[in-house]
């Protein structure tokens, strides 16, 4: 599989965000302040284009384009792309976006890419093969204690969603740190490069998670449902950080661990 025509073709998507005024062409979709801009369609082109010029064969899911897809879980090499992920944070003049595009066999999460244009920074993994920041190899952290961990959430479209990840984040008794800063796949990469050390969130949409999976998991991370049974990219609701973490937080939520 040419994964470098992958990094090049995040990178240039990344070019055209950067090219693109946050202010251009701003339409808005449903939920509560669900933008669009010319810069996330410019981004999911270039990213559609490379994808089909190098493997025409593949489908593709990506959040600016209508889908039929019916079964995710059924299709044998997919595609998923986030073009820019911190939509909101970009079109107010937040430097602060990624840019997700997620390999996946039959459900299974096998490759993932999450650029920030904006630092210039390339997080990829490949199941098995360990994650990476550029050519730096990267693990989740080893903190142990949720009362001293960097806690990740984060905003949702959905009416209630965003007082929702904060209820549930103010139950935690241990107290966590906590920060919100407006771009899943940039949570998901801090936690695989072990900048911020747990992230919960309700509300992920499956190209939120497709990316993030593998480089997260390759990084040393577990990703569960609030259950304690393991997450698949198409959940909502995730928690991601190390194995102790995690179980603090389960335990939190009453699961026997
Ligand atoms: C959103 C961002 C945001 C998260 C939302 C996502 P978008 O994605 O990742 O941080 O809170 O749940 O939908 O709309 O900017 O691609
Ligand atoms: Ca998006
Ligand atoms: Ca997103």
């Amino acid at each position: 599989m040419n994964l470098e025509a992958i990094k090049a073709g995040i990178k240039e998507a990344g070019a055209a965000v950067l090219r693109t005024a946050p202010t251009e062409g701003v339409t808005i979709k449903e939920g509560r302040l669900n933008y669009v801009t010319a810069a996330d369609l410019a981004s999911e082109r270039v990213l559609k284009e490379t994808i089909q010029r190098n493997f025409p064969n593949h489908l593709i899911l990506s959040e600016e384009t209508e889908s039929d897809l019916n079964d995710p879980l059924t299709v044998e090499h997919l595609w998923v792309i986030d073009p820019i992920d911190g939509t909101s944070n970009f079109k107010n003049g937040r430097e602060y976006a990624g840019i997700s595009v997620g390999y996946v066999e039959m459900g299974e999460p096998m490759a993932g890419f999450i650029y920030d244009p904006f630092r210039d920074q390339l997080f990829h993994a490949v199941k098995g093969e360990g994650a990476y920041l550029d050519e730096a190899k990267i693990h989740a952290s080893d903190t142990d204690d949720l009362g001293k961990a960097t806690l990740l959430t984060d905003n949702s479209y959905e009416p209630n969603g965003t007082k929702r990840n904060l209820q549930l984040v103010a139950s935690l008794p241990q107290n966590p740190w906590v920060l919100m800063r407006g771009s899943a796949v940039l949570a998901y990469a801090d936690i695989a490069a072990g900048r911020a050390d747990i992230y919960v969130h309700q509300f992920f949409k499956p190209w939120d998670n497709a990316a993030g999976f593998v480089i997260a998991k390759e990084a040393g991370a577990v990703i569960k449902r609030f259950n304690g049974e393991d997450g698949t990219f198409l959940d909502s609701a995730l928690v991601i950080g190390n194995q102790a973490l995690v179980n603090q937080f389960l335990e939190a939520q009453g699961v026997k661990v």
